[in-house]
């Protein structure tokens, strides 16, 4: 990953309704995002849209991705309605965001996580690990929460491919549907730095240094450029403000300066 490089990641999550929606969202993006020299821009549409899509963003493959928002937690097998990592992989996608605060809160577990990002890699498969706490209390318990959410997210992978994936701090109280109020760059500064630290005591200081950390929830064109500046982070996982076409180039293009 170079490290000057920005990641800016659209979640989609469950928009639009249909593939010619799609193709017509990600044309617009594509033509902004494959301009930028320092963004590499990652779409994660519906898996059902992946295969339909891919096509469109071969010629641009190194500034713009396709990422899938989730995969299954088993290799293959009988799941009913499951999508594996070498099924998403297979349709075209690069990335996939593991973990998401929207499949924790349909049950999905930490430990179920942890295998999701094995399979993952096994495909080929960059992760994106979400994680965050849902409140933020005063006594500081949300930082043990984090930790524990970390710790079992990643039990059972390897150091060596935990130095692989990409981690997305998304807050919930602070993510669009839930939210109570945006996070500060301050907040997401801070803990920025002690997810790194944390990932430290896991890899090491120089392996911790390197990972790219994202920063989500209610990131907008006003936001934006706060986050990147003063946030400790290398990207931004958007939401809702990448679903309009015009409001996500907004969001590149000041990434692309910053
Ligand atoms: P939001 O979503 O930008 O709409 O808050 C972010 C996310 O849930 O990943």
């Amino acid at each position: 990953m170079d490290e000057m490089k920005k990641i800016i990641v659209a979640n989609w999550k469950m928009n639009p309704v249909s593939l010619k929606e799609a193709k017509t969202l990600l044309s617009e993006v594509k033509k902004v995002a494959s301009k930028l020299k320092h963004v590499t821009t990652i779409v994660c549409p519906p898996a059902i849209f992946l295969q339909g899509l891919a096509p469109n963003i071969q010629y641009a493959a190194a500034r713009i991705q396709l990422g899938a928002q989730d995969c299954f937690h088993a290799k293959q097998g009988a799941h009913t309605g499951a999508i594996s990592a070498e099924m998403v992989a297979q349709s075209g996608a690069h990335y996939v965001i593991i973990g998401h605060s929207e499949r924790r809160a349909e049950g999905e577990t930490s430990s179920q996580v942890a295998r999701k990002i094995n399979y993952a890699l096994d495909a080929g498969l960059c992760p994106i690990l979400c994680i965050g706490e849902k409140v933020r209390d005063e006594h500081g318990f949300f930082l043990k929460y984090v930790e524990e959410q970390l710790t079992e997210s990643l039990r059972g992978v390897s150091k060596k491919r935990i130095a692989t994936i990409t981690v997305a701090y998304e807050p919930l109280w602070a993510i669009s549907n839930e939210m109570l109020r945006p996070a500060t760059s301050e907040e997401s500064h801070e803990m920025v730095l002690y997810i790194r630290k944390l990932l430290a005591q896991k890899v090491g200081a120089n392996t911790a240094k390197a990972l790219p950390i994202l920063y989500g929830g209610s990131v907008e064109a006003k936001n934006c450029d706060g986050f990147l500046r003063y946030g400790g982070v290398q990207g931004l996982l958007v939401g809702h403000a990448s679903l309009e076409a015009m409001r996500f180039a907004e969001i590149l293009k000041i990434a692309e300066f910053v």
